[in-house]
């Protein structure tokens, strides 16, 4: 039985959709053997490993800013991925992959390549933008100008959509993982402990405010300090957190904005009076599309589940295939693609 699916491979995490529903989500953590490479544990109970490994053990993020970092850790993570949604059957799926806009076909032909391997057939893959695009029932078609922002882990992706493909884009190096960093500086500098990544997003995710919030809230954490080495707690509020990540979001917004400035006026014009779209896991920091909207001055449209949002737009797609007549890859075999 063949069987179409939609794979969002992020800098943080992979998610695959099938016809109605997600089948797997998991994390892009991969904890291998120091010494021979071995992996040992995904997803999960990878992340769990993070800043906890002995010396033997590393933890590996196959997938960096959107792009693959680690081939062979990459391709182990995506086999096992493959094997939990699908078991054993004995059915390679068609699979539409999506990855940030603005990358070269290289690394579209890496990507595809590596789905290949994990087990997959007539892969083809486009832009997260689009499949959100798609996704939304948006008539990509029209000369008519639709801006989708994507703010993931690694990654925040910027793409104005017209005429069926897109016109400007930019995947920014700063994201969510981003907002992350700048907490663990803060609370390094400030109060001499250092905390570990999963502490960091816990504190973003409970208190984190891209704008200042009208009734303070505070969370208690734990870290080591720096000069005893000894478990130490702190408290934390939100308007600490917000002046950590403060400058870093103004870098998202001044991305945004600058993608706007290379787009053409009537675009402009479109976006404008429609509002645009904003996605990803990212995009859920408290206050955040407010802020955005209000540093562009344009309105902005959120979505349900966005860490969804790409994955299923690429299984519309798949189901009404003239949406990707313009995709680098068809849905034909990687086997027929060469390198130029
Ligand atoms: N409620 C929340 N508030 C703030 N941030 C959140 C929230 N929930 C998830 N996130 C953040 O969203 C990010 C994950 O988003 P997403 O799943 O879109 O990333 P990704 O697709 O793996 O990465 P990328 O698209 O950059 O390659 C993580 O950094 C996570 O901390
Ligand atoms: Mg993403």
């Amino acid at each position: 039985m063949a069987t179409d699916i939609g794979i969002d491979i992020g800098t943080s995490k992979t998610v695959i959709f099938s016809s109605t529903k997600i089948i797997l989500e998991m994390d892009n953590m991969v904890t291998v053997d120091a010494e021979t490479y071995e992996p040992i544990y995904f997803g999960e109970k990878a992340k769990q490993t993070l800043g906890r490994t002995p010396d033997s053990l590393i933890c590996v993020s196959p997938i960096e800013r959107g792009v693959i970092a680690d081939y062979e850790i990459a391709e182990a993570m995506l086999k096992k991925y493959m094997n939990t949604a699908f078991g054993n059957k004995i059915f390679r799926p068609r699979i539409l992959a999506t990855l940030p806009a603005g990358l070269t076909e290289l690394q579209h032909h890496s990507l595809a390549n590596l789905l290949e391997s994990a087990g997959g057939r007539n892969i083809s893959v486009v832009e997260g933008p689009l499949a959100v695009a798609f996704g939304l029932g948006i008539d990509t078609e029209t000369p008519h100008g639709t801006l989708i922002v994507d703010i993931g882990a690694g990654t925040t992706d910027i793409a104005v959509i017209s005429m069926g493909g897109i016109t400007v884009c930019d995947s920014l190096k700063i994201a969510s993982l981003d907002f992350d960093n700048q907490i663990a500086r803060y609370v390094r500098k400030e109060y001499n402990i250092e905390i570990g990544p999963l502490t960091a997003e816990f504190i973003k995710i409970k208190i984190g405010a891209a704008v200042k919030r009208d009734i303070e809230v505070a969370v208690l954490a734990k870290g080591r300090n720096v000069f005893t080495g000894l478990p130490e707690s702190f408290e934390i509020s939100s308007g600490e957190v917000y002046d950590a990540i403060n400058e870093t979001v103004n870098s998202v917004c001044d991305g945004i904005r600058q993608v706007l400035n290379r787009t053409d006026p009537d675009l402009v014009a479109d976006i404008t009076d429609d509002g645009f779209y904003l996605t990803g896991g990212g995009s859920q920091l408290c206050g955040l599309p407010e802020k955005i909207s209000k540093y562009l001055g344009i309105k902005v449209h959120t979505m349900e589940n966005p860490s969804y949002s790409v994955v299923k737009g690429a299984a519309v797609a798949l189901k009404k295939k003239s949406l990707l007549k313009n995709v680098d890859y068809q849905l034909r075999s990687i086997r027929e693609l060469e390198i130029k």
